[in-house]
């Protein structure tokens, strides 16, 4: 059927949003104020939890200010040229500005012939120089950071404009995994130092009227909805989207089947593929836990306290597990343990 509300898309804001005014309003206060305390936040979180569709509309948000320039880096490419063809859409400057910076270049737009990282550093500290001169800031958005050559050589360089006071502001996203690699990395204390963002799960009770407004659904239908999502993004979006297709109001289960299958295909063989062979080890044994306490699950893997430890942290860092309630751990991510317990059957 058309004009469906859901999308099954990673990374484009959906129509059926559910704002997080919380962390949105955190950042864009942050940015704006006079004298901000911060000069950037990295959004992490499991895969599907919705980084990159927060990190899109507080962008949007800079994107529509005159006084914000929005520069939107690619991690795969050479950040600094990127940021430097970026900034010359704003800053069409002429080439006598920059000739300190040995470059040749016909203004800071296009046709810009780069030479090596210290050059092009030279350039977008003069740009950036320039963005203060005219009372801009400017924001750098990077999505899916991790510990790549270009991301270090960039947050070096970064971290340097910081100390000049230049007005540059950093918002990336990354997988908490891969996060800790890249703050744990040579030169990466400013990294390191950045405010995190963890997204957490959607609101049960934003998710349920949502889909109350958006399905038509009764409460108590809506209720049963919100509880099988568990507060995932991507959950939300594909349950929420079977059912607009199927014009059904329950899950039965010819659904839950195809929405095992999704989420498998869109998030959780991703998830499973990037856990090592003794995480993996330990979330089957949590998945086969009746009691969901750690000394179950322990006794299982016939592990110590302190041998356990650490897996338990990682895979709480990592947003895979809830270890809230004293004692006792649970799959954050809706029918995860289904899904453990079918790949078990494949190995
Ligand atoms: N606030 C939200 N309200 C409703 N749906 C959301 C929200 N945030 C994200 N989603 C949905 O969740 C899914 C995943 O979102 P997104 O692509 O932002 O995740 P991500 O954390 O960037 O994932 P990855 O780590 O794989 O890049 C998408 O289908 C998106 O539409
Ligand atoms: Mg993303």
């Amino acid at each position: 059927m058309n004009n469906n509300p859901f999308t099954t898309i990673f990374g484009i804001e959906p129509q059926s949003l559910i704002p997080r005014k919380e962390e949105y309003n955190k950042i864009t206060g942050e940015f704006e104020s006079e004298v901000p305390v911060s000069p950037g936040y990295v959004i992490t979180g499991v895969r599907g939890c919705g980084k990159t569709v927060l990190m899109t509309s507080i962008q949007n948000h800079f994107t529509k200010s005159d006084n914000w320039y929005v520069l939107r880096l690619n991690p795969d490419l050479d950040l600094f040229s990127s940021a430097i063809s970026q900034l010359g859409e704003y800053l069409p400057l002429k080439e006598e500005r920059i000739t300190g910076a040995n470059a040749s270049i016909a203004g800071f737009g296009g046709g810009i012939a780069l030479r090596s990282f210290s050059d092009n550093e030279t350039i977008l500290r003069k740009m950036l120089k320039e963005a203060d001169k005219r009372k801009k800031r400017v924001l750098v958005a990077i999505d899916e950071a991790s510990g790549t050559k270009n991301i270090k050589a960039f947050a070096h360089s970064y971290q340097a404009f910081i100390g000049e006071k230049l007005p540059v502001f950093l918002l990336m996203t990354a997988l908490p995994e891969n996060f800790s690699a890249l703050s744990n990395s040579k030169n990466a204390t400013f990294l390191r130092r950045l405010p995190k963002i963890k997204l957490s799960g959607l609101s049960n009770i934003l998710v349920e009227e949502k889909y109350r407004s958006v399905l038509s659904v009764t409460e108590e239908k809506a209720v049963a909805l919100s509880k099988l999502v568990m507060g995932y993004p991507y959950a939300f979006q594909l349950l929420g989207s079977l059912l607009w297709d199927a014009q059904k109001d329950v899950v039965d289960k010819d659904l839950l089947n195809m929405l095992d299958s999704m989420l498998c295909e869109g998030s959780y063989q991703a998830i499973w593929e990037h856990l090592t062979e003794k995480e993996k080890l330990v979330v089957r044994a949590i998945s086969h836990s009746t009691t969901m306490s750690v000394r179950e699950i322990r006794s299982a893997l016939q592990m110590e306290s302190n041998q356990f430890s650490p897996y338990r942290e990682n895979l709480s860092e990592n947003g895979l597990i809830n270890t809230d309630t004293y004692g006792k751990i649970s799959f954050s991510l809706p029918r995860f343990k289904e899904f453990v317990i079918r790949m078990e059957k494949y190995m």
